[in-house]
């Protein structure tokens, strides 16, 4: 659906406008590399423009837009339960349930149990995790060998390459709304929407914000439910991992990579390459989790890359930022794998907001 046409970048936009003012000429082919090209008029993004900018192909393979998902946290959880809990089910975050639980052995010994389940049920913090379709969010399985880009092109368009970098293959098909004739979506006869495998949601969000809108184009929501997704793993594992993460990350990283994860630690300044940055969420939307782990373990004094990665990732991307002779510690041996996923999930929650 998304094509070359859509190889805008807010710097390659900025460029394009620069050009056309002072020459009165569309720039093609800017100084990093990145084509700009005339986007037809009246075509695609009509909707997306007032909504966001840009909408950028990392590669030939992978669509996403830079922008941030919302860092309003309650807006990934909502993109979630209006348009992917009727299939994926209800998570609970570790609090929720231990909450729950609370409420629930009280009402063990004191109370009538009904008289507590109800209301609970009624705010939806009844502790049942229904995941009757696709992966199980809280574990990281799902997500270790896919880079967000990747997830995002799957939900946004409906499929996606199932490898990175291989442009022949199978491709990952994800079910969505299938749209009518007007453009709205088609509804089953009790009023559920009509999904199918292979669509995509970027015209189909829906945001309740007093009542119902769709958000044409807006990749946004679709970005804050695939983080909040994401984040599931982290909040379901227990009610202090997210501390445990950001200590983690505190405590080894920040040195080099900063509190932001800037890469601009107190120690960064004598190294070559510096500490990644990993506010580059082009370059983290490129990534998947099992690079970082290696990455995290091996640290910069590797030899190869090991096939299995090279087959989840783009070659572009392993070219851009992977650099070989770094002043990268490994970590292997020093924390141990669960400390190291930790290491992952703090690096990521430098480039995504989590819930
Ligand atoms: C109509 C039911 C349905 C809805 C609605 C739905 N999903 Fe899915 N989802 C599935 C199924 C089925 C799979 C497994 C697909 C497969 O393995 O082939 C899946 C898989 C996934 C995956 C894993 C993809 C992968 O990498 O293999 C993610 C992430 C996901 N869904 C996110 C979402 C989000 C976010 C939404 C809401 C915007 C959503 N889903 C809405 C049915 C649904
Ligand atoms: C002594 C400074 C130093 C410390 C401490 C350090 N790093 Fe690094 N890190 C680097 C340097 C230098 C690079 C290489 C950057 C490059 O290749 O462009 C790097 C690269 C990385 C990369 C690769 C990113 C990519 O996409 O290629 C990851 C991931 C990473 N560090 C994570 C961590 C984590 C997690 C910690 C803490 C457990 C940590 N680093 C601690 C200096 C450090």
């Amino acid at each position: 659906m998304h094509d070359t046409r859509f190889t805008f970048t807010s710097r390659g936009l900025s460029f394009a406008a620069v050009g056309a003012a002072f020459a009165g000429l569309l720039v093609v082919g800017c100084a990093d590399g990145l084509t700009v090209k005339q986007q037809p008029a009246g075509d695609r993004p009509k909707a997306m423009s007032g909504a966001i900018s840009s909408l950028e192909r990392g590669s030939e393979s992978n669509a996403y837009p830079l922008n941030l998902p919302s860092t309003d946290k309650l807006r990934g959880r909502a993109a979630y339960t209006v348009n992917c809990q009727s299939c994926h089910g209800t998570y609970y975050t570790a609090a929720e349930k231990a909450d729950s639980a609370k409420d629930l052995a009280l009402a063990d010994g004191h109370v009538d149990k009904n008289k507590v389940i109800g209301p609970l049920k009624e705010e939806g913090r009844y502790p049942a995790v229904a995941t009757k379709n696709g992966p199980d969010f809280m574990s990281r399985d799902w997500r270790f060998q896919r880079t967000p880009g990747q997830i995002f092109q799957l939900l946004a368009e409906g499929s996606a390459p199932e490898k990175l970098g291989l442009p022949k293959g199978k491709r990952l098909q994800h079910p969505g709304p299938v749209p009518g004739p007007d453009g709205k979506p088609l509804r089953n006869a009790d009023g559920t929407l009509k999904m199918e495998m292979g669509r995509g949601w970027l015209d189909f969000m829906e945001i309740s914000r007093g009542g119902v809108t769709y958000t044409p184009g807006d990749p946004v929501p679709i970005w804050d439910a695939i983080f909040y997704v994401w984040s599931r793993s982290i909040a379901g594992h227990s009610v202090t991992r997210f501390k445990e993460v950001w200590d983690v990350y505190g405590q080894n990283c920040n040195v080099c990579h900063g509190t932001i994860g800037k890469g601009d630690g107190p120690a960064a300044r004598t190294l070559y390459p510096l500490p990644f940055n990993f506010t580059n969420r082009k370059a983290m939307a490129e990534t998947t989790d099992e690079f970082l782990f290696w990455r995290i373990s091996e640290g910069g004094q590797f030899t190869k890359i090991p096939e299995s990665i090279q087959q989840t990732m783009t070659p572009q991307a392993l070219s851009l930022y992977v650099h070989q002779w770094s002043a990268m510690p490994a970590w292997r041996g020093v924390l141990s794998d669960d400390q190291r996923w930790m290491a992952v999930d703090g690096v990521r929650s430098k480039s995504y907001d989590h819930e």
